[in-house]
């Protein structure tokens, strides 16, 4: 199968990990930003990354993802979160459902990566009694996810879309 990558990245998290899947693929194989790409896209196999805004796609790739029908679709994305969290497992069922049965999903991949300092900001401003506030753990969260994605996370990377290249 012929794929094209399509990724949104807002801070180069999910681009960084784009290029590196990019690096697994057939020689050919095209990788665009989705802010170059207007209207429909007419190729059946797509590998779409995204980063996670609330257990979900970012907005613009959440509604790319909408628009999609009768694609093979393989779906990776960065977040803050841990990739083993339940809040990663919530964002890969929330991906699931918004592109199937339209669409085949043919597998997921998610690793950790740098939250913003904008939002790292904004979380150790929230008063003591908000559900943001900064807490021990979440310090420790932001910590561990800025030093993502790294080799390993490369490395996994690489394998999940080889494993899937190689089951076809
Ligand atoms: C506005 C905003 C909302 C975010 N929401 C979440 C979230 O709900 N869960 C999470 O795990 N990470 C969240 N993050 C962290 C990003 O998903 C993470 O840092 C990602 O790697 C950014 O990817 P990028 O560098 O490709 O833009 C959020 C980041 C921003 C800026």
């Amino acid at each position: 199968m012929d794929y094209i990558i399509i990724y949104s990245s807002e801070t180069g998290n999910t681009k960084k990990v784009a290029y590196e899947i990019f690096k697994s693929m057939p020689e050919g194989t095209k990788i665009y930003d989705l802010q170059d790409i207007q209207g429909d896209v007419k190729e059946k196999n797509l590998i779409l990354g995204y980063w996670v805004d609330r257990a979900k796609p970012n907005k613009e790739m959440l509604h790319f993802m909408e628009c999609l029908t009768n694609k093979n679709i393989v779906a990776f994305g960065t977040l803050g979160a841990y990739p083993d969290s339940e809040h990663a497992q919530v964002t890969k069922k929330n991906v699931a459902e918004i592109l199937e049965p339209r669409n085949t999903l043919l597998g997921q991949f998610l690793c950790q990566g740098r939250i913003s300092s904008k939002i790292t900001e904004m979380f150790k401003r929230a008063s003591s009694d908000s559900p943001h506030r900064m807490t021990e753990e979440r310090i420790k969260k932001h910590q561990e996810a800025a030093k993502h994605p790294n080799e390993e996370d490369f490395k996994a990377a690489r394998s999940f879309i080889e494993s899937i290249l190689n089951s076809q």
